[in-house]
């Protein structure tokens, strides 16, 4: 299966909904950039994009949708198996962050986040992913 150049998880979230639409003024300039949407509810993710595209002006009904939940490791991996680079906007970090970031080495996917967590940035999450 080839992969997409970005999948963005959590995009149905504040932050997410942001890099979504950032994605989408990229991708207009980049056609070779792939990218499709992840999150653990298909719906919420049709009704982003439906949103996306209807403010946006662009035909986004082409973008993958990939359900996976942080609950759920096999469904990360999958995720992540799908991606060049994973962006990921599902926070907190500190509750839902390792399970990410340890799908994303499972997967082979670059790991990309916008953490302004403190908790997270000083220790805990790398900390504990780099020991095991
Ligand atoms: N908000 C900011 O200004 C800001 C600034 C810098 C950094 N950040 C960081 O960005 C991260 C997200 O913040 P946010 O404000 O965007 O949060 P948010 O609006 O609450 O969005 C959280 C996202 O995570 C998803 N999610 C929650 N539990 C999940 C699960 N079990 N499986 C899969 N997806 C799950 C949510 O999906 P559903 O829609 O299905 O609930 C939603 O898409 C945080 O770690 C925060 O530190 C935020």
């Amino acid at each position: 299966m080839s992969r997409l150049s970005i999948v963005i998880f959590g995009a149905t979230g504040f932050t997410g909904k942001h890099a979504v639409r950032e994605l989408v003024r990229v991708g207009k300039a980049d056609s070779a950039l792939t990218w499709g949407v992840a999150g653990r509810s298909r719906d919420k993710l049709q009704s982003m994009l439906d949103e996306t595209s209807k403010a946006t002006g662009e035909d986004l009904s082409s973008v993958k949708i990939i359900v996976a939940d942080v609950g759920d490791e096999k469904s990360l991996k999958e995720m992540c198996s799908q991606a060049h680079v994973l962006v990921n906007c599902c926070g907190p970090y500190r509750h839902y962050g390792e399970p990410v970031v340890r799908a994303a080495i499972d997967g082979k996917a670059h790991y990309v986040d916008v953490s302004g967590e403190p908790q997270v940035m000083t220790a805990g999450l790398a900390a504990g992913v780099h020991s095991k």
